[in-house]
């Protein structure tokens, strides 16, 4: 199925439509199946649709939610994804700590992977789970979650999570593997700003190569939120 690509005027809107969005399909699989599982990406982007989704009266009874990656810092570290989570969305909507399965960041790497990954088991039981809503970002450089161009774990289709050393970033990762983000149900992209607009074209726009552009990968229900900035030209 092609990927739905929506553009909107600036970060802010595509913000608001990827968190309503967002809501909408969480409903849908709450009245479907009892609950509803989210997982969430980090860096600076999502902040604003964290913060636009704080603010609206969306009851969260039953949704269950995850991290899509986290870098190995403690959870009050200004690096930590959680703690951009928590203050931007997790404390302002009072989402009671038990429906957030966070990733352990300061344990180290390899052990913090591992209790992720039993931590998602503990809910949705053994194989690889099927997330509702996973929400993603993508790098200038086409990275997706944490998986970077050239990393060789983007071979592995059948482990839930892992930790990764990102030469780049000078910092190790955990991060769900491609076989997760595949399963998916439904996948929202949210991607502004001009310095994503080179790699934006090359990964909407080349073959399939995800170790060449991670942000290729893909799930059935898969809809890009994009500000003008980043697909001008396109
Ligand atoms: C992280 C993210 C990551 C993110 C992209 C985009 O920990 O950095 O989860 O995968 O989606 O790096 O980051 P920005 O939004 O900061 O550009």
């Amino acid at each position: 199925m092609a990927p739905k690509i929506l553009t909107f005027l600036n970060p802010l809107e595509a913000a608001e439509a990827c968190g309503a969005r967002t809501f909408e399909l969480l409903d849908a699989a709450r009245r479907a199946r009892g609950r509803a599982t989210l997982a969430v990406s980090g860096g600076s982007t999502p902040r604003i649709m964290f913060q636009w989704m704080a603010r609206q009266n969306f009851d969260w009874t039953g949704i269950e939610i995850f991290q899509v990656d986290e870098r190995c810092f403690p959870p009050d570290h200004e690096q930590s994804n959680y703690r951009m989570l928590k203050e931007a969305l997790l404390g302002p909507a009072e989402i009671p700590a038990a429906q957030v399965h966070r990733v352990l960041g300061e344990l180290p790497p390899a052990e913090a992977a591992a209790a992720y990954a039993q931590e998602v088991a503990s809910v949705f039981g053994p194989g690889l789970p099927v997330f509702d809503v996973v929400q993603r970002g993508m790098g200038a450089d086409g990275h997706t979650a944490s998986l970077f161009p050239g990393e060789l774990m983007i071979g592995d289709i059948t482990g839930i999570a892992a930790a990764l050393w990102v030469e780049k970033m000078g910092q190790h990762r955990v991060t769900l593997l491609r076989g997760v983000l595949e399963q998916t149900r439904s996948t929202l992209c949210l991607v502004t700003g001009a310095d994503k607009k080179a790699a934006l074209n090359q990964v909407l726009g080349s073959p399939f190569d995800p170790l060449h552009y991670p942000a290729q990968i893909a799930s059935a229900g898969m809809e890009w939120f994009l500000d003008a900035a980043s697909r001008s030209g396109a």
